[in-house]
């Protein structure tokens, strides 16, 4: 595996929806950089190209691009799914990726997937089921692999960690990259009760490639679900500018799944970010 792969600085990105192709072939956005959903692209009966990738190759052609999975089941106890290695290696050689990312969690097992970013227990064992799978995705698509903090809603009583110790570990171990995903870490700190400050301060922030922002919503029991399926709210900004001033300049990026508002609106948001962190610099000189 190349260990000297850099997460560059990509500048300001969003997350690429199909519903935004049109807005976004041919066109100057004024946006640096996509996030392609890898499993959007994958699994194309007879090797062909579909219509999804066909468009993704384009964009690629103006744009730098990240992948970004969601079913690697990283934590996950199975033997990792080769088909699926196989597939995400064909899709890297064709989009040329600056890095591939998945969420710490499982998704699956028996080989049946459940479609859902799970919790994990905060454990030893868990640490070492992790890494061990990062390391042969490393050494599968030979390249440095980014992995990201998904929120929660509830813990295992015989968690024997802090989530932040957790991902420490994994990242200790493994060298892999980290997507700090900043709505993720503020939904769980309402919904687990701590400091979303602590997690950020006792993170390897030095391995911190990508940062995802999103919206979410409190139901009436008070939990907060990451619904990605409204703008982003005052608190996760503050916790962005919180962040950022820690960190080497990294790629910043707005994601929205649900909902989905006009390619305008969506690169209001980004826009948004982009003025927190300016601000928040400025501010510090
Ligand atoms: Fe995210």
């Amino acid at each position: 595996m190349n260990k000297e792969v850099k997460f560059n600085n990509l500048g300001f990105g969003l997350g690429l929806r199909p519903d935004h192709f049109q807005d976004i072939v041919g066109a100057e956005t004024g946006v640096d950089w996509f996030e392609a959903l890898t499993e959007n692209y994958m699994g194309i009966p007879g090797h062909g190209q579909s219509s999804l990738l066909s468009t993704l190759l384009k964009i690629r052609k103006d744009y730098p691009i990240v992948l970004h999975c969601v079913s690697s089941n990283i934590g996950g106890t199975d033997p990792l799914d080769q088909i699926f290695l196989k597939e995400l290696k064909a899709l890297i050689q064709l989009v040329q990726p600056a890095w591939v990312s998945d969420h710490i969690c499982w998704t699956g097992i028996h080989g049946l997937s459940s479609h859902e970013l799970l919790p994990l227990p905060y454990t030893q064992e868990t640490v070492d089921i992790v890494s061990n799978n990062i390391q042969q995705i490393q050494e599968a698509l030979g390249m440095r692999f980014m992995i990201e903090n998904a929120s929660s809603y509830m813990a295992f009583e015989h968690s024997e960690m802090e989530e932040w110790e957790f991902i420490s570990e994994i990242v200790k171990k493994t060298d892999c990259g980290l997507l700090l995903d900043i709505n993720n870490i503020y939904v769980s700190s309402q919904n687990h009760d701590f400091l979303a400050e602590t997690y950020i301060d006792n993170i390897p922030l030095e391995n911190v490639g990508q940062i995802h922002l999103a919206g979410h919503r409190k139901k009436e029991n008070g939990l907060l679900i990451d619904t990605h399926d409204q703008p982003i709210c005052s608190e996760v900004f503050e916790l962005l500018d919180y962040a950022y001033k820690k960190i080497p300049p990294t790629s910043v990026m707005v994601e929205w799944d649900d909902n989905i508002p006009s390619f305008d609106k969506y690169k209001a948001e980004l826009m948004k970010a982009k003025n927190v962190i300016k601000k928040g610099l400025n501010n510090e000189t």
